[in-house]
């Protein structure tokens, strides 16, 4: 069996501007001369939502799509899903095709959405999902346990009986993860998946994805999202989508080291040191291979010093020198760039190689 699990091969799907254009107009101004005519003209601009998208996903990863607003990333979701077309390219769902095999796709994968639609607002809960295992084919008395189970699980048991109309933006997603989950199905995406969770929640849906879904029981999820903390905290890997091209993909450490390929430490001494060996320390340290910066700040408090080295500079080979030197360490702080900051500059910086 094949270790990817989803894979998109020069992905690109188009989507009519002029349409776009008469559709954000007062419904009516579609039906007049000049709406009609923009619809049936042959000119059609097209904006490009996805443009030659390649992306590997393996079995069992945490995968994260970046990207700011209109990026692409809910249009290969359908797409991966069979909402949606594409143009042309390829997508492959554990390995079947998403236009020829769209049936056994479905089977390999569950998708949660942005916003919980397909619910019953008169209906309970507990009515909505029982509704939908037997939409799905489960047997009864599994269906009824298992949603059980899953109301348990996302903490919406005790207002299981509750009308659907009643629930809270956060506990309709939560049961939009119930309805999810009814299937063992390999595979599951999520758009935007803690917007409108409150902190708490989000948190213990960042955990069961991670923990239960992923490491447990082994399945494959993706992720789009533009919450880099969220990415940078579950993710395996992400890839930073652009204006419907992928413009750099790889584990959230290695995508920091594109944009800064130093380290930066801060080291406070502790204690008494003696200005003497202090200078000659600074002297031997900055003549190291590997260090670019070495700065000394001094206080009434505390002596510190800064250093800027190479990503692979071992950093033993300073404290070497400060036990030459008597001098010891009370705390070393290290500065990494945040994903943030990396999304950031991939995105004002373009295309990275990948
Ligand atoms: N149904 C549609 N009709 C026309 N344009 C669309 C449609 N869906 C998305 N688009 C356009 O495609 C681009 C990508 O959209 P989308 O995939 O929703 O981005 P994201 O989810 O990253 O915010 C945007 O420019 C958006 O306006
Ligand atoms: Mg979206």
């Amino acid at each position: 069996m094949s270790k990817t699990a989803i894979e998109t091969v020069n992905l690109v799907k188009q989507y009519p501007a002029v349409l776009r254009n008469v559709r954000n107009r007062h419904p009516w101004m579609a039906w007049q001369v000049g709406g009609l005519r923009e619809i049936f003209s042959r000119k059609k601009n097209f904006i490009r939502a996805l443009n030659g998208v390649n992306l590997k996903i393996y079995r069992g990863e945490v995968f994260g799509l970046l990207g700011p607003n209109g990026a692409g990333k809910t249009t290969l979701i359908k797409i991966l899903c069979t909402l949606v077309l594409p143009d042309s390219g390829e997508a492959y769902v554990n390995g079947y095709n998403v236009i020829r095999e769209s049936s056994r796709v479905l089977r390999n994968l569950q998708a949660v959405l942005g916003d919980p639609r397909g619910f019953d607002w008169r209906l309970s809960a507990k009515q909505n999902l029982e509704f939908y295992a037997t939409l799905y084919g489960l047997p009864r008395d599994y269906a009824k346990k298992r949603v059980e189970e899953l109301l348990d699980l996302m903490g919406l048991s005790d207002r299981a009986n509750d009308m659907y109309q009643r629930f809270s933006t956060g506990m309709a997603r939560k049961l939009q993860l119930c309805r999810a989950l009814l299937l063992d199905t390999p595979i599951i995406l999520f758009d935007e998946p803690t917007a409108g969770l409150d902190p708490a929640s989000a948190v213990d849906f960042r955990r069961l994805l991670k923990d239960k879904l992923a490491k447990s029981e082994g399945r494959t999820i993706f992720i789009a999202t533009h919450n880099m903390w969220e990415a940078q905290t579950i993710c395996d890997r992400v890839a930073v989508i652009n204006r419907g091209e992928i413009i750099a993909c790889g584990s959230p450490e290695n995508l920091k080291m594109y944009i800064s390929p130093e380290k930066n430490y801060v080291l406070t001494i502790d204690g008494y040191c003696d200005a003497l060996k202090m200078k000659e320390f600074m002297n031997e340290a900055s003549g190291l291979c590997g260090v670019k910066d070495l700065r000394l700040q001094a206080d009434n408090a505390s002596v510190r010093i800064s250093i800027r080295v190479d990503k692979d500079f071992v950093f033993s080979e300073i404290l070497d020198i400060m036990v030459k030197y008597g001098l010891k360490i009370k705390d070393v702080e290290s500065y990494e760039p945040s994903l943030e900051e990396v999304f950031i500059a991939l995105i004002r910086g373009g295309k990275q190689p990948i």
